[in-house]
């Protein structure tokens, strides 16, 4: 089981093997984290997208590319389930890290850092996607031995961290 972090910032700038995109089923970007790891990657990661996706992928899938000028190697894009649009079944949600994990593990990455899938623009309840990152994250059978949760903002730094205990 991998050891699991609070990191309170911005996902982009994480030196680690991978980043986990919160990305939609069409995989041809979008706002929040996707927006941001978008362009912070440059052109070759939509392009790879493009390549390496051609159907999109399905909602509580994952899929990876590489990472362009970001400082990780690769982007591991997972398509959490849209709340907002009635899409609330939370196996979906735990399936996106579990997933995740399972695409890290192909690529040998050893430490992975993910933002809270579905608790953006999705509007999946606060603590329950910390409640549903933590437990799937903490409990995975997995290579990956350094796992974080990226909050982008203080006050959820704060939640995740209590999450953690
Ligand atoms: N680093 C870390 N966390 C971030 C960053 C960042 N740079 N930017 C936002 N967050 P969201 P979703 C947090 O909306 O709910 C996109 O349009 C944010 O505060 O990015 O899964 C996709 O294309 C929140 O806690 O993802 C999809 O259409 C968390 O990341 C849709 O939004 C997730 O928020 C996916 O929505």
């Amino acid at each position: 089981m991998p050891a699991l972090t609070a990191v309170h910032g911005d996902i982009t700038t994480q030196q680690v093997d991978a980043i986990v995109n919160a990305a939609n089923s069409a995989m041809r970007g979008g706002g929040g984290v996707d927006g941001a790891i978008h362009r912070a990657g440059g052109p070759a990661v939509l392009q790879e997208c493009i390549e390496r996706f051609p159907d999109g992928l399905p909602t509580g899938e994952a899929g990876w590319t590489t990472a362009g000028d970001l400082p990780s190697r690769w982007v591991i894009h997972t398509v959490g389930p849209n709340h907002r649009a009635g899409q609330t079944d939370r196996s979906l949600l735990t399936s996106c890290y579990r997933r995740s994990l399972e695409v890290a593990d192909e690529l040998g990455a050893r430490s992975v850092a993910f933002p809270l899938i579905s608790a953006g623009i999705y509007g999946w309840p606060k603590e329950d996607a910390i409640a549903a990152a933590v437990e799937t994250l903490a409990t995975a059978e997995t290579q990956v031995a350094d796992v974080r949760i990226v909050a982008f903002d203080e006050a959820t730094f704060a939640q995740v961290s209590r999450g953690l205990g």
